[in-house]
């Protein structure tokens, strides 16, 4: 008895050992700014198109940040429709990142965009027209979205002030997030709807979010495909691994839906900060991290677990931004592929 019950447990993790997560991917958005000043990357000494790289390696899924901002550089609508151009040409799925923002949108800043109204009933309407024709103009140049993200880091609601949570009342982001999902859905049939939260390690802000955002008559469960996380090791180590695997399985219990890690990163170097892991700093530990992050969402219940990105793996001069280390990127300093590049590999 006891030795067909390990030979069950070891066909079950041989299992979840064989089988691919779905997707693995990269938000490398800012590829096309890093290029324009003079940076080229190399794989085996090869010099390639980084999105070339990526995909080889079996990156398979393209997210890309949008912004409201008037200039190209910007993550504005041209640059994203661009960068998808060459994502798509390369092989890649199409995941398209929201910030309703001229500029970047995290739990610490929402602003609604300039031009854009600053009324509840005038956002609904923005917001709505706005993601369809997003969603459509990606539709149309041949490179559809697979993936929206209705909004950047949305813990404590966006658009502010008019669709911040405050006091748990949920009720302007519900509507505002109904609207959004709403326009992307009157724009395609088959996009899928993604909301997004920072610090998916963190179970007890999870079921607080999605324990109020889904309001009668506001956002239905119906309109959200797909519950999308940031996980970073280097601002608090609440980030672990175990964290991590108990708030996603609870996620993935109570709520439903598709889930995916859809930005973390590790750092190559790094000093004085404390990590959530005891990986070493260095390629290896990208690695090490990213696999570990990889089984865990490869092994949620009922396959809920569908996707790992990792952000940024080539920003080359910014290599710190949103970290507290000095480079997590997956390439040194002069653009040749460090070995965590393996991570995209099935
Ligand atoms: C939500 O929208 C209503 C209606 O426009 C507005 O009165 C209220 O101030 C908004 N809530 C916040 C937090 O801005």
């Amino acid at each position: 008895m006891r030795s067909f019950h390990s030979l069950l447990l070891a066909l079950t993790s041989l299992v979840a050992l064989t089988h691919a997560l779905q997707y693995r991917g990269a938000d490398f958005s800012s590829l096309i700014n890093v290029e324009n000043q003079g940076v080229r990357y190399k794989h085996n000494g090869q010099t390639q198109p980084f999105e070339t790289i990526l995909k080889n390696q079996g990156c398979n899924l393209a997210r890309i940040r949008i912004w409201t901002s008037n200039n190209y550089n910007e993550y504005n609508l041209a640059y994203g429709l661009a960068l998808a151009k060459r994502a798509a040409a390369a092989g890649m799925d199409i995941y398209v990142d929201l910030h309703y923002s001229d500029t970047w949108a995290d739990p610490g800043k929402q602003a609604i965009p300039s031009s854009w109204p600053k009324d509840l009933a005038g956002l609904n309407t923005k917001i709505y027209e706005y993601t369809r024709d997003v969603v459509l103009a990606f539709q149309n140049q041949g490179t559809p979205a697979k993936y929206i993200e209705l909004g950047n880091e949305i813990n404590s609601g966006m658009l502010w002030p008019v669709g911040r949570v405050s006091n748990n009342n949920f009720n302007n982001l519900s509507e505002l997030l109904h609207s959004a999902a709403a326009g992307a859905r009157a724009a395609s049939s088959s996009v899928k709807t993604m909301v997004h939260l920072a610090n998916g390690w963190n179970w007890g802000t999870v079921d607080w979010f999605f324990s109020g955002v889904y309001l009668p008559g506001k956002l239905a469960t119906s309109d959200v495909d797909v519950l999308a996380f940031s996980l970073y090791p280097f601002y608090g180590t609440g980030a672990s691994l175990s964290a991590l695997r108990s708030s996603l399985t609870q996620t993935a219990n109570k709520f439903g839906k598709e889930i995916m890690v859809v930005e973390t990163n590790w750092p190559a170097v790094c000093s004085g900060v404390t990590l959530s892991e005891k990986f070493p700093v260095s390629a290896a530990g990208q690695s090490q991290w990213l696999n570990e992050v990889k089984n865990i969402v490869n092994g949620l219940p009922n396959g809920r677990g569908t996707g790992l990105l990792y952000w940024e793996p080539g920003w080359i001069g910014n290599a710190n931004l949103g970290s507290s280390c000095s480079d997590a990127l997956l390439v040194d300093p002069s653009g040749s592929t460090r070995s965590s590049v393996n991570m995209f590999a099935a």
